[in-house]
């Protein structure tokens, strides 16, 4: 298993930063913040969209032409930085509590909360990504993807079989609240 190296990660990042900034906090919503996430979470993203398993025609581009160590590094030196939050309602914030933390037992649907973690910061030896503080649109995205199966690489249909019961008006609300956690 290759180590990462931020400084290193910091170099090799100078192409990413058009899209995901400086520090991965990017500041346009059509991108992910990458700031604060797991290295683990980031690497195997990476290796996937070099397989093909997570299927994003730009993303696809940018992996072709790291090695294992380069991802590494990568990884290493966003996991490093620290991401800026988003701010939402009070209202906004009650609601997307209760949901986040307890789900809805009547139609099935678990807390995030169990995999993600009250502050949403994921849980790095599983592989559950941090979500606190990334753009809405972004999650909102990602939501509707796994839904759709646009998205499948989430082990076990975890994010697929969660997803596939959500509304549009929970991923609105669910999208939101986390952004700003
Ligand atoms: C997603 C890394 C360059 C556009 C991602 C993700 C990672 C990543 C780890 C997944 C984030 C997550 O799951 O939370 C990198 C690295 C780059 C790079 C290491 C440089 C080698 C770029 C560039 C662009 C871009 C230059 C724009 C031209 C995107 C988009 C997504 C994404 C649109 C979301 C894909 C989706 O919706 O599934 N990137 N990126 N990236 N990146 Fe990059
Ligand atoms: C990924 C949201 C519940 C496991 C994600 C992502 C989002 C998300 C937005 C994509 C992160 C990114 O691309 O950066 C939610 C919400 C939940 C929820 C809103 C509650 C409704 C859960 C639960 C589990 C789980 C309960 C565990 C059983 C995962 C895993 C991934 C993920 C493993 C990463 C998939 C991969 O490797 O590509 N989640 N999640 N999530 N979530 Fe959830």
């Amino acid at each position: 298993q290759a180590q990462g190296d931020i400084d290193a990660g910091k170099t090799k990042s100078a192409v990413c930063a058009a899209c995901h900034g400086p520090d991965g906090n990017s500041p346009s919503d059509l991108y992910p913040k990458l700031a604060g996430q797991h290295s683990s979470y980031l690497v195997k993203q990476l290796q996937e969209f070099k397989s093909g398993e997570r299927e994003n025609a730009i993303m696809l581009g940018m992996v072709a032409a790291l090695s294992e160590q380069d991802m590494e590094d990568l990884a290493a030196y966003y996991a490093s930085q620290t991401s800026t939050p988003e701010t939402v309602s009070e209202e906004v914030a009650k609601a997307g509590k209760n949901f986040y933390m307890g789900g809805d037992k009547e139609r099935a649907i678990p807390g995030c909360t169990a995999c993600h973690g009250p502050r949403g910061n994921g849980l790095a030896l599983a592989k559950f990504p941090k979500i606190s503080g990334q753009h809405p649109a972004y999650i909102k995205s990602q939501l509707i993807g796994f839904r759709d199966s646009v998205r499948h690489n989430s082990p076990n249909n975890m994010m697929s079989d969660i997803s596939g019961k959500l509304t549009d008006e929970d991923i609105d609300l669910l999208s939101k609240y986390i952004s700003a956690l």
